[in-house]
Parts: structure tokens; C-alpha cells; sequence
């Protein structure tokens, strides 16, 4: 069986994700894990793009082991020696360079000829496999791109040194039949390519991303550029996990196999659904919260006589599990620590006392601490040093007639102990307007939503907000997770605005992508 390499840019392209930002701990989180499912490849970041994207790619160069680990990069020296820093501590390490191809691209955004193209494409390649093993060309765009000028610039990639060629459907014009055939024209067409490898970077404006990327197999790709939970720049890219999946699933018909552990997919999507602020919708194909419940009394009954009537994928497969031993008030350390070793946590004593302390003070409001209750409660604490501003304590008081108000005592930086009041229509927007009071910013709310984390009238509430900085127009996610929905969304709305703080901080730099970088 052939091998389909997974290779994952949620960490770069996902990142693009308007109102996602995530910070190095949260990268290195998410990469630990993507090592874990099996990816092949991780794009960690554009290291040419700021400070933080550099320092993220080289702490996750130092730290995960297993896939290769690539940075982004324009055709530029620059760009291509800023990578090689960032990366130098990475066991496999590679660069992927992009230029762009399409005739709308090169007339309007590099202002740049063919034959400029062609000898940009030439230089670079060649500049950077005299540092890399591992060279990766994206020619963007290429989907609209004329196919033989597209022909020429991937000759011109292979011939400098270029081992992967990843044709890109940029703005997910494409479809499975276009695309296919492209992929044919340029895997028969191309010359000296025994030790190339044809790869797929599939947007999905049409819906079509996943489909697009697997029908590039059958015309000789081997590699799948994607993203986790399918996030990216506007519809997001091809999810991975429906990659993973459909590659299992259909293996007979795809006659390939890859290196995914399928069975930690379920718990890389919601790992990554947690730090990006953006949950799952019910009905997503793989982790979707429905796509293994059955309504229809005809389906019920199939599923029980054998689950194989309307059931394709076993959820266990792809580590969707229902609590087999749910936690509760009387469950010991002992328990709570097998727990976390089985969620695949792996922490010292000092931090199993303190996650310990948290699960037994929620174990005393809820009757059964779900799987997911546990995650909550872990990410959070791991997340919890990293902040200037700690929530200390929230008061308020409650008229029916409408006015509320709220006060909050936040500590800064360990030590200043701040109390601001606000009064608002509700209760939140009590809470947000003395949260506000402490900083001074030009924000506004785009985005409050409440979920809960597990069913039930004892479960935890998950409040998650998108916040713009009108000074830089970036925008930030906060999650604050809590029993108590107000709490929570204190939480919030906090960790927004701590981010709001630091993107002044750094003048709005840390968040740019690629598209601000084009020459
Ligand atoms: O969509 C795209 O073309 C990209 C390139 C940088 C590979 O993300
Ligand atoms: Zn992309």
C-alpha cells in the first residue's frame, strides 16, 4: 500500500483563522499533540513574520520530536535565513517557500513577470537547499494559474532542489475533477522527479477542500496539506481528521495508508478547537457532537441490532468515547492520576496536587466529572501562569428591574490589587464595563457565546469571546471555562483584553500572515 504523508499547518495557516492567536505555550501544546496523532509534518509558523512566530517555531523545533517541523517563507534570502535560525534545533527540519503564479496574482500583487517569476522561483530554491534537506514549493494560486506556465515554474522548483511540490488551490476555486486532472498534467509532465513528492494545500470556499485533496491521489500525490478541525484563512483549508478518517475508512478504495493514531483524533480536535475559541459545529463529519447519535426510531433500531446499518465509523476508531469511568465526589487521587495518564496528560506531583484540588471542589457540585470536564480543568491550569491579570473576585448585585452591577478585585502581576465596579442593562455587561475600567483600550465585543462542556444541569459553562482592538484592528478569542456562567464569563472576557494589552504592546506586529508580506 502506498503512503499518503499527513502534513499539518494548523499551527501557520490555521492561525490565519480571523480572532485566533495563539501564543508559544499554546503552539507547543498543539504540536505535542499533532505529534501524537501521527502527522508526518507541522508547520509551526512564518518565522519572518514577527518575533513571536520566530521564537514559537523555534521552541517547538527544540521541544517535538517525530514529524518534520517546517517554517514558511516568501522567495526571499531573508525570509529563508530566519527560518534556518528558528529551526536549527529541529531533529527533521524543512522550509516552504511560496510565490504565487496565477496571471491576477503576478499582474496585481507582485507586478512581476513570468520570466521574473521563473528566475525568482530558481534563486531561492537553490538558495535554500544549500541549507535544507527538505525544500517545499507552494506555487499559489495555482489552481488559476495558466497550467503550462504552472509547468514551468514547478520544472523550475524541482530542477533547484525543490522534494516537494504543493500545488495549491489558494481560494478553493477547484473541484475534484479540475483538480485531479491538474495534478495529473503536472505529476506526468514534470521531469526529474524520482525522489519529489506531490503534495495538495486544498482551500475550501466551495466546500470542496477534502474532496479536492483526495482526488489528487489517484493522480499521484502523496502528501496532504491540511489543518485541524479545518480552520484557515476565511472557509478554512481540508480538515484532517475527514482526511485521516475518510483514508481508514475507504483504505480499500484509496488503497493507501498513513502513519495517523486514529484514536487520538478526537481529543486533537477539541484540543485545538479549546485554544483556537472556535467549537466543533455539531454536524462536523469525524468529531461532530452528532455524528454518532441516531434520531430517526428507523435508525435506532438498526443501530441496535448492529451499529454497522448506519454507522460507518466506530466511534472508538476515532477516540469518540463515552465515559467509561466517570469520575464523582468519592473518587480518590489515586483514580483522578490514572485519569490523567489515560487523557494522556503527563504532569508532576506538584500539578496533579493542584489540578486534584480543582476536580474535588467541582466534583462537589456536579454528580459525574466527565472526560472532558477533566481536559477543561487541566488546559486551564496549564494555561493559568501565563497571564498578568488574575480574576480574584466577582460580587453582584441583582435587580429584576434591569440595572446591574458588578464588582471585581483583579491582581496584576501578582502583586497590585485592583477593584473596579461597573453597572449595565445585565449582568455581563455589568461585568465587562468594570473590566474595561481597568484598561485602557479601544475594544469591542464582536462575539459572547456559552456553551456547555458536558450535558446536564451540573455542567460546566464554556464562554468563549472575540474581541477587536480597534488601535490595530487585530482580534482576540478568550475562553473562560466555570460552573458559573457569569464567573466564566468574566474569565472571558479578561483573557481578551490581556491579549489586547499585549498586541499594543507590540504595536499590532505579532498578528500578520503571509498575504501582509507578499512583495
Ligand atoms: O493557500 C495558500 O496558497 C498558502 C500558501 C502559503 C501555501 O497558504
Ligand atoms: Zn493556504
Amino acid at each position: 500500500m502506498k503512503e499518503i504523508l499527513i502534513a499539518d499547518t494548523t499551527l501557520r495557516d490555521g492561525e490565519q483563522t480571523p480572532g485566533v492567536n495563539f501564543n508559544t505555550r499554546e503552539k507547543v501544546r498543539i504540536a505535542l499533540q499533532l505529534a501524537k496523532w501521527g502527522v508526518d509534518s507541522i508547520e509551526a509558523g512564518f518565522p519572518i513574520a514577527s518575533e513571536g512566530d520566530a521564537e514559537a517555531v523555534k521552541a517547538i523545533a527544540e521541544t517535538v520530536k517525530g514529524p518534520v517541523i517546517t517554517a514558511l517563507c516568501r522567495a526571499r534570502k531573508n525570509d529563508i535565513d530566519r527560518a534556518y535560525e528558528a529551526l536549527k534545533g529541529a531533529k527533521k527540519r524543512a522550509v516552504h517557500i511560496f510565490l504565487a503564479t496565477s496571471p491576477i496574482h503576478m499582474q496585481y500583487k507582485l507586478k512581476k513577470n513570468e520570466a521574473e517569476i521563473l528566475e525568482q522561483i530558481s534563486e531561492h530554491i537553490a538558495y535554500a537547499a544549500k541549507y535544507f534537506d527538505e525544500v517545499e514549493f507552494s506555487p499559489e494560486d495555482a489552481s488559476r494559474s495558466n497550467v503550462e506556465f504552472l509547468q514551468q515554474s514547478v520544472q523550475a522548483a524541482v530542477d533547484a532542489g525543490a522534494k516537494i511540490i504543493n500545488i495549491t488551490d489558494t481560494v478553493g476555486y477547484s473541484n475534484p475533477f479540475e483538480f485531479r486532472n491538474l495534478m495529473k498534467t503536472l505529476v506526468k509532465g514534470t521531469k526529474h522527479t524520482e525522489n519529489v513528492i506531490f503534495s495538495t494545500h486544498c482551500h475550501n470556499d466551495l466546500g470542496m477542500a477534502v474532496a479536492n485533496s483526495l482526488s489528487a491521489i489517484s493522480a499521484g500525490a502523496t502528501r496532504i496539506e491540511g489543518t485541524i478541525n479545518g480552520i484557515g484563512e476565511r472557509a478554512g483549508n481540508a480538515s484532517l481528521e475527514e482526511v485521516a478518517t475518510a483514508l481508514e475508512i475507504r483504505k480499500e478504495f484509496f488503497d493507501v495508508k498513513t502513519n495517523i493514531n486514529l484514536v487520538e483524533t478526537k481529543a486533537t480536535s477539541d484540543l485545538v478547537a479549546l485554544y483556537t475559541g472556535i467549537p466543533i459545529p455539531k454536524n462536523k463529519a469525524v468529531v461532530g457532537g452528532n455524528a454518532y447519535s441516531h434520531e430517526s426510531g428507523i435508525h435506532q433500531d438498526g443501530v441496535l441490532k448492529n451499529p454497522e446499518t448506519y454507522e460507518i465509523i466506530n466511534p472508538n476508531l476515532v477516540g469518540v468515547t463515552t465515559n467509561s469511568l466517570p469520575l464523582g465526589k468519592l473518587s480518590g487521587k489515586h483514580a483522578f492520576s490514572e485519569k490523567l495518564i489515560e487523557l494522556g496528560y503527563s504532569l508532576t506531583n506538584e500539578e496533579i496536587d493542584v489540578a486534584f484540588k480543582k476536580f474535588k471542589a467541582l466534583a462537589d457540585k456536579k454528580k459525574e466529572v466527565a472526560d472532558s470536564d477533566i481536559r477543561a480543568i487541566v488546559e486551564g491550569q496549564m494555561a493559568a501562569d501565563k497571564y498578568e491579570y488574575e480574576l480574584k473576585e466577582l460580587q453582584l448585585t441583582y435587580n429584576s428591574l434591569g440595572h446591574q452591577q458588578a464588582e471585581i478585585v483583579v491582581i496584576k502581576n501578582d502583586a497590585d490589587k485592583i477593584t473596579r465596579k461597573g453597572d449595565g442593562a445585565g449582568s455581563v455587561q455589568a461585568i465587562y464595563n468594570a473590566i474595561d475600567d481597568i484598561f485602557n483600550q479601544q475594544t469591542e465585543l464582536l462575539d459572547y457565546s456559552i456553551e456547555s462542556v458536558t450535558t446536564g444541569i451540573d455542567s460546566q459553562a464554556e464562554v468563549r469571546v472575540l474581541v477587536r482592538n480597534n488601535q490595530t484592528n487585530n482580534q482576540f478569542d478568550g475562553i473562560g471555562i466555570d460552573f458559573d456562567v457569569l464567573q466564566a464569563s468574566a474569565f472571558a472576557y479578561l483573557e481578551a483584553k490581556i491579549k489586547v494589552e499585549r498586541d499594543n504592546k507590540l504595536g499590532g506586529a505579532h498578528k500578520r500572515s503571509y498575504q501582509d508580506y507578499n512583495d
